[in-house]
């Protein structure tokens, strides 16, 4: 394959790419996706959609749902068969995909009472191929890069943009180098990097520092940057949002509670849904929570300490190593949606985060750490009076539960740690919710001796 030595070009005809900050649309990307200008984010615009006449809601909506029973793959893939509002390749041969989105939506009645509102819903973003929303992403930017015909993609991450990317650039026939901390990488996903033949660098550093060093790298070689600060990630990304109206019968919710990382994802969704209500598929949009881990919560700081007026970037610490970034790309976008959308920002402690994941797993759906700070917002959401008890709400969760088995068993066994509590408070507290495994001898009144303890456990 021939290697691409220069900057990426804005090939297609039906979307622009434009600085979010001074507006500067670039013809040619610089390799890290930074505007020529002023150094900012880019997104990507159509301003066909202003211009002539827009794409017609009623018509989409019938032909997304008609492409539902489509064999074709690019209708099979729950991000291209959205592909009216997604940036166009000039070859769809280019197209990589694993049939990514169509995710569940389920509903999650245990975890609504104790959230304390009559109906709760999450959707799945787990149940992508590689385990997280981040395939929806990377179908559409590793599509560019095969497009532009790169031999080398590469990530830096916490787990899961790199398990995803090295999924799709092993369908596409590229290389992936991907650059993660060392040790803070749920066991899931760095075996995913691993068997999808990524070549994998443990930095001795945290995200932010992994980003740095990435930063470094592709200014010296050829490789196609796939973290969310592409705007071709973020365009697959905010398919989920479309997917749910859809599965909504285009009724809009009140609510939707998204984890903040990087903020790529929740940024995303918020342009879909802005975007919906632009082309005029719905009248409204739902409020969008961006919810933070308390030790990695740079936003919840931002706005509280900063008025949202420059970004304090903290020293990142906690479990739910997803989301452990204390440097986010995407702040501004972020903001930009909530502030639309008329949503807010919260941060979740880890015993809460840690009971709100047994309690989604409880209703027999679960997630890893990351994506339980939804519910745990939620709860304090709804305490504060943000969210009413009778408004709908949707959950969006974003990594699937055998991501990081290793925090699942250390919780349930009682061995888990959190910080700013001590290890017997913790345990008191999620006492209801754990089912520690129990070790018996091999015969069957063992076994009923149990199955009686467990009965009358539960009254
Ligand atoms: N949930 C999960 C499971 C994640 O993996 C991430 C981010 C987030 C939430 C936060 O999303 O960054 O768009 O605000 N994971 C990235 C990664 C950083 O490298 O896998 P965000």
């Amino acid at each position: 394959m021939e290697i691409k030595q220069t900057d990426h070009s804005v090939a297609s005809m039906n979307h622009v790419v434009r600085c979010i900050s001074c507006g500067e649309a670039s013809g040619e990307l610089a390799p890290d996706f930074r505007c020529a200008h002023c150094g900012d984010l880019l997104e990507v615009d159509f301003p066909k959609w202003s211009a002539e006449a827009p794409p017609d809601p009623v018509v989409l909506k019938s032909l997304w749902r008609e492409r539902r029973t489509s064999n074709q793959p690019l209708d099979a893939s729950g991000v291209w068969r959205f592909r009216e509002v997604l940036p166009e390749l000039d070859d769809w041969a280019c197209a990589v995909t694993l049939r990514e989105g169509n995710t569940p939506l389920y509903d999650l009645p245990r975890c609504a009472r104790s959230a304390g509102v009559e109906r709760l819903q999450a959707k799945h973003q787990g149940m992508n191929p590689t385990g997280s929303f981040k395939d929806t992403g990377m179908t559409t930017a590793i599509s560019f890069a095969r497009q532009e015909r790169f031999h080398w993609v590469a990530c830096a991450s916490t787990g899961n943009t790199s398990a995803s990317m090295a999924a799709y650039a092993a369908r596409g026939g590229m290389r992936s180098l991907v650059v993660i901390p060392e040790g803070k990488i749920a066991w899931g996903k760095l075996s995913q990097s691993l068997d999808y033949g990524a070549l994998t660098c443990q930095l001795r550093t945290d995200f932010d520092g992994c980003v740095r060093v990435l930063n470094d790298v592709i200014r010296r070689y050829p490789i196609y940057l796939l973290n969310s600060v592409n705007p071709y990630r973020l365009e697959g990304q905010k398919t989920a949002a479309i997917e749910l109206l859809e599965q909504l019968d285009w009724q809009v919710p009140d609510h939707v509670v998204v984890p903040g990382g990087n903020l790529g994802n929740n940024s995303a969704l918020g342009k879909a849904f802005l975007e919906m209500r632009r082309l005029g598929a719905v009248d409204s949009v739902p409020k969008i929570s961006v919810i933070q881990a308390e030790g990695a919560n740079p936003l919840y700081r931002t706005v509280h300490e900063k008025n949202g007026k420059e970004l304090v970037p903290v020293e990142a610490e906690t479990l739910a190593t997803a989301i452990r970034i204390g440097n986010p790309a995407s702040w501004k976008k972020s903001l930009r949606v909530i502030e639309a959308t008329g949503g807010c920002v919260e941060q979740v402690s880890e015993a809460e985060i840690a009971l709100a994941k047994a309690e989604i797993g409880a209703d027999g759906v679960g997630c890893e750490p990351a994506s339980a700070v939804t519910l745990a917002g939620l709860k304090k959401l709804v305490r504060s009076g943000f969210v009413r008890p009778t408004e709908s709400v949707v959950l969006i969760l974003t990594g699937h539960v055998l991501k990081d088995p290793e925090y699942t068993i250390k919780f349930h066994r009682g061995d888990l740690s959190v910080p700013r509590m001590a290890d017997d408070a913790f345990r008191a507290l999620t006492a209801e919710q754990r089912k520690s495994p129990v070790v018996l001898d091999a015969n069957a009144d063992a076994v009923l001796r149990a199955l009686e303890a467990e009965d009358k456990r539960d009254g």
